[in-house]
């Protein structure tokens, strides 16, 4: 789980590195590192612990010549954060640098049997062996880096996404990949190799999507080359990516959460575009309609997901439970991919992943898919490794998400979930009609209420100073606000590091309520639907208990604005629709108590924005 980038071409490398590695942060920011073969053809490796701005300064004084690199923002897995386990990793002679985004299973193996030859190792990380692997075949047998490349990712077990530079071959740049995401960027006598697009679409909007076990050789000069690990040349489509700059920065914002945040009411008209009718009368997602028969046939749906994801999937379950009359299980994929779970061709799984690029995840599918059930993911992260391997999907459309706290990812899988329910729901007539025109009207009318809720920006702000230095939180909500303060917990510890649960509001008087004191605040989800008399004997509860209760509410309610401690008044919805509208005030809470804490909020301590490591 961590961001590689690579150039070779006629340009500077290092500040195109850097750059690149400053728009992959978000995938790790322990250490940060670049390698450069000069213009005098040195192999100068420069690394530090540390966020990227510390290679800058690290670097200021030292020879950043040099026209082809490679750099690596790391998210610690093996070793901890530190200068030598920073990548890139030399080899034993210094004439190889290696970068590496993935997990060397067997990497105590091969390292016994490199340290019996006498090698020996300056890092405690996997990556050093595969470098030392490499350069021990390519002297033993006396052959180029492309063939010893192929030759040690044969030996190898585990993830990876790699980027080999030779000093004595200052021309070419070897990349290969396996379970771990890799991009080329095809310019004009140039190429570019990142984790995502992100690094690259600045200089060229033409890339290729490595696939697995795939190898590109990045030769100056030459167009690109494509071979597997036993030489054989691979056909590659150029694909043309639609990212552009303005979506990868703040934009005037503080923080790229809060400028996510922001852009939900435009994300969600995005994600809705081409799906809901003109007419406000019908919402067609096409990978429905292609695969209805597959769809309709299925005894039982299962979504799985992690984190933020997993927590859309709840609601999810409710909305195809409830329009689509279907079973639907929610499982955390990192359980399922374990579990030998009972899943056959009789199911539909369901994949959420905003980076589409989540180990437990993509595990979670093949599993499925082995055992015949029809996979079908939602995804935001165009051609990631999700959407290709799933048989069909749909996208969220939110552009990209930098901030490790996912907010509007979440908003757009639940408009796509809605969506989806939705559409499978008129195919299998277990809607009726009033129902399915009332819930499209009301989906079409929710980025307008979400800009409402964003102007509460500024009391929220207000509020979060008041809690600032509280030690623990609990968030409550029944049916559809159940996963929504389960997400609001989340977004709070994730980034304020502070201790918050989310619970069914009715499951506090089962052991959570003795947590309750004057001290601790209590976040209710509260506003008006089927379930209200019931929240509001919740809210009572606590009271009792002389808990701090901020309740969210339906604008113009004057029952729990009398009990709660504060209210917040939010645009009124439907039901199914509410979790759309409950989780934007959440996000701003959890937002302001980190800015009033001086946390990173963008960048929190031991997270990264994609987990592609188990
Ligand atoms: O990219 P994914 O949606 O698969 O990521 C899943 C989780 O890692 C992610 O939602 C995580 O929980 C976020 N940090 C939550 O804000």
């Amino acid at each position: 789980m961590c961001g590689i980038v690579g150039y070779i071409g006629k340009r500077n490398a290092y500040p195109i590195l850097i750059k690149g590695l400053k728009r992959l942060e978000y995938r790790g920011y322990d250490s940060a590192g670049v390698a450069l073969i000069s213009d005098q053809q040195a192999l100068n490796v420069y690394k530090t612990k540390g966020k990227v701005s510390e290679l800058e300064t690290f670097v200021a004084e030292k020879d950043i010549s040099g026209t082809i690199g490679i750099a690596h923002t790391r998210w610690a897995t093996h070793g901890e954060p530190s200068p030598a386990n920073a990548h890139p990793h030399y080899s034993s002679s210094a004439r190889l640098a290696l970068i590496h985004n993935g997990i060397i299973e067997n990497y105590a193996v091969l390292k016994e049997k490199l340290q019996s030859k006498g090698y020996t190792f300056k890092s405690s990380t996997d990556t050093e062996v595969l470098v030392q692997l490499i350069e021990y075949i390519q002297d033993k047998r006396n052959i180029d880096l492309l063939a010893a490349v192929q030759l040690a990712l044969r030996e190898v077990i585990g993830a990876y996404a790699i980027a080999v530079l030779d000093r004595d071959h200052p021309d070419v740049v070897i990349a290969a990949r396996k379970s771990s995401p890799l991009v080329v960027g095809i310019g004009e006598d140039e190429f570019f190799l990142a984790s995502d697009a992100t690094p690259i679409v600045e200089y060229t909007d033409k890339v290729v999507y490595l696939a697995e076990e795939e190898i590109a050789v990045l030769r100056r000069g030459e167009p690109l080359k494509i071979v597997n690990l036993h030489n054989v040349e691979c056909e590659h489509e150029i694909q043309t990516v639609a990212l552009n700059l303005g979506q990868l920065e703040k934009g005037g914002y503080p923080h790229f959460m809060l400028k996510e945040i922001y852009e939900q009411p435009d994300c969600i008209r995005d994600c809705m575009r081409g799906r809901i009718n003109v007419e406000n009368t019908n919402v067609v997602l096409s990978a429905i309609i292609d695969y209805k028969e597959r769809l309709l046939a299925a005894k039982r749906f299962v979504i799985v997901a992690c984190g933020t994801s997993w927590h859309a999937a709840l609601i999810g379950k409710q909305l195809i439970e409830t329009f689509c009359r279907i079973p639907v299980e929610v499982e955390y994929a990192s359980e399922f991919r374990y579990r030998d779970p009972v899943i056959g061709s009789n199911d539909v799984v369901i994949a959420i992943s905003q980076s589409g690029e989540t180990a437990d995840t993509l595990a979670a599918v093949e599993l499925a898919k082995s055992r015949g059930a029809f996979i079908y993911g939602i995804c935001n992260s165009v051609g990631s490794s999700i959407p290709r391997a799933t048989h069909t999907g749909s996208y969220i459309h939110v552009g990209p998400e930098i901030g490790v706290a996912s907010t509007k990812a979440f908003t757009g899988q639940v408009t796509v979930l809605t969506m989806l329910a939705l559409t499978l729901a008129r195919e299998k007539r277990s809607i009726d009609e009033e129902r399915f025109l009332a819930t499209v009207q009301e989906l079409n009318r929710i980025p307008d209420k979400m800009k409402e809720v964003l102007k509460l920006n500024d009391t929220i702000a207000e509020l979060a100073k008041i809690f600032t230095y509280a030690h623990n939180f609990i968030y409550l909500g029944r049916g559809f606000a159940y996963p929504v303060a389960l997400e609001g917990a989340l977004k709070l510890k994730e980034i304020s590091y502070i201790h918050a649960e989310g619970y069914p509001a009715a499951e506090m008087k089962h052991g959570p309520i003795a947590l309750v004191d004057t001290e601790m605040p209590v976040v209710v989800i509260a506003t008006r639907n089927d379930l209200y008399e019931k929240v509001l004997s919740n809210i009572q509860e606590i009271k009792a208990r002389k808990g701090k209760v901020i309740a969210l509410v339906t604008e113009g309610d004057t029952v729990i604005s009398k009990i709660a401690d504060t209210c917040i008044e939010l645009p009124e919805t439907i039901e199914c629709l509410d979790p759309l509208i409950t989780t934007l005030p959440l996000q701003l809470l959890a937002y302001h108590v980190a800015v009033c804490k001086g946390m990173n909020v963008d960048q929190p301590r031991n997270l990264a924005k994609s987990v592609t490591v188990e």
